[in-house]
């Protein structure tokens, strides 16, 4: 770590500022990807004054090093997950509370809600660095030597989690003993037993080779995580309007490959996993695993009023979708013509033979289901 940081000394190369970023990942991580994205883009703009280098695999230390790091300026920018940033700024223990968002589509909503997510964002200044954008970090699921199907599984395992007190309440919460430590630690700890297993998304059976290790990965879904693009806050602060536009346009850029990435990637980590590594994929009953840990809600709500406002308003977009979701099963669930569309309906001009209009003949039009009558009025 010491050499990687002292072979940039001086932070000037032949007049270009290096900005130096810690990845806690490998080099076909989506993240890496977002990254060589936003190196692309802040050298193709200021690639006179700036240039950018990508340190991967936690090679300037595992996250909370590197976040330190971050803080001090000896490096400008480190991706962590939340968890990591708990102990630095209260507001970031938000997404650590399990069953938080009740859809990935909530979660992406959430992230892409630039007002929301900029008071964040703003709220780690006094720690010195603020986050410039967020990546998907997927779903977090338990992961084992043995197959953990019911809460009552995780009785007597003990479980990795990552170096935050919330993920440490958490596991307490369903029933296993927590085992916190960095992440770079987790294949040896499986591997040796020091620990029963771990929770985190599909690419950490692939990307990190986890699943040589741990061959049983349970759907029970309790936690989506994200992982922070953060930046010393006086670096950012000494860059002129012009030059941060660039940056932040090179974070926005970089989120928009990590995601898109991130979906192809889930669905190729979850077969390689499958066919090559022989890990098997359980469905679990998520209700179960919920209902052991939706008490830390209010627990951690009462402990740290800092997450309260974004926590109501993640419940409202809950609800939102809720309701959106309700109105399209209704649709689908089969509507029929009310007198108002049937009387509209009727006054328009009709094909006098499907082969003439060029149609299927007995397809309905989309408010009237297959089966027909039995739906719902619809205005
Ligand atoms: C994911 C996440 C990392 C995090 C890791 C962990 O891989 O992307 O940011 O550090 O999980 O569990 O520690």
């Amino acid at each position: 770590m010491a050499a990687a940081i002292s072979a940039g000394c001086g932070r000037v190369n032949s007049g270009k500022r290096i900005v130096r970023i810690a990845l806690g990942q490998s080099e076909s991580h989506p993240e890496y990807l977002g990254l060589a994205a936003f190196k692309e883009h802040v050298e193709k703009e200021l690639g006179d004054k700036y240039e950018v280098q990508v340190f991967p695999n936690e090679i300037l230390g595992a996250a909370q090093k590197a976040i330190e790091l971050t803080q001090t300026g000896a490096i400008d920018f480190v991706v962590a997950g939340t968890a990591n940033l708990e102990t630095f700024a209260p507001v970031y223990e938000i997404f650590s509370m399990p069953y938080l968002f009740d859809s990935t589509e909530v979660y992406r909503r959430v992230m892409g809600d630039e007002v929301m997510m900029n008071g964040i964002y703003e709220s780690t200044d006094k720690a010195g660095f603020r986050v410039l954008t967020w990546y998907n970090a997927g779903t977090r699921n338990f992961y084992a030597k043995k197959p953990v199907r019911t809460p009552e599984d995780l009785k007597g395992m003990k479980i990795r989690v990552q170096q935050s007190p919330a993920s440490v309440k958490m596991m307490q919460a369903f029933g296993a003993a927590a085992s916190p430590m960095s992440f770079g630690e987790v294949y040896t700890a499986i591997q040796q037993g020091v620990i029963d297993g771990a929770e985190n998304n599909e690419l950490a059976l692939t990307n990190n080779k986890h699943g040589e290790v741990a061959k049983y990965f349970t759907y029970n879904m309790h936690q989506m995580v994200p992982d922070m693009l953060v930046g010393n806050l006086k670096f950012l602060e000494s860059l002129t309007a012009e030059e941060l536009k660039v940056f932040r346009e090179a974070a926005r850029i970089s989120t928009e490959v990590e995601l898109e990435e991130w979906d192809r990637q889930v669905k190729e980590a979850r077969e390689t996993a499958a066919r090559d590594m022989g890990v098997e994929f359980l469905e679990a009953d998520v209700e179960a695993f919920k209902e052991k840990v939706l008490g830390l809600h209010r627990e951690m709500l009462e402990d740290n009023p800092d997450i309260e406002p974004v926590y109501q308003a993640i419940q409202r977009v809950n609800e939102e979708m809720k309701e959106r979701s309700k109105e399209e099963s209704k649709e689908k669930a089969g509507l029929r013509l009310s007198p108002g569309q049937a009387a509209r309906y009727a006054l328009e001009p009709k094909p006098r033979s499907g082969a003439e209009a060029g149609l299927a003949v007995n397809r309905n039009p989309w408010w009237i289901t297959e089966e027909g009558s039995d739906g719902e009025w619809m205005e």
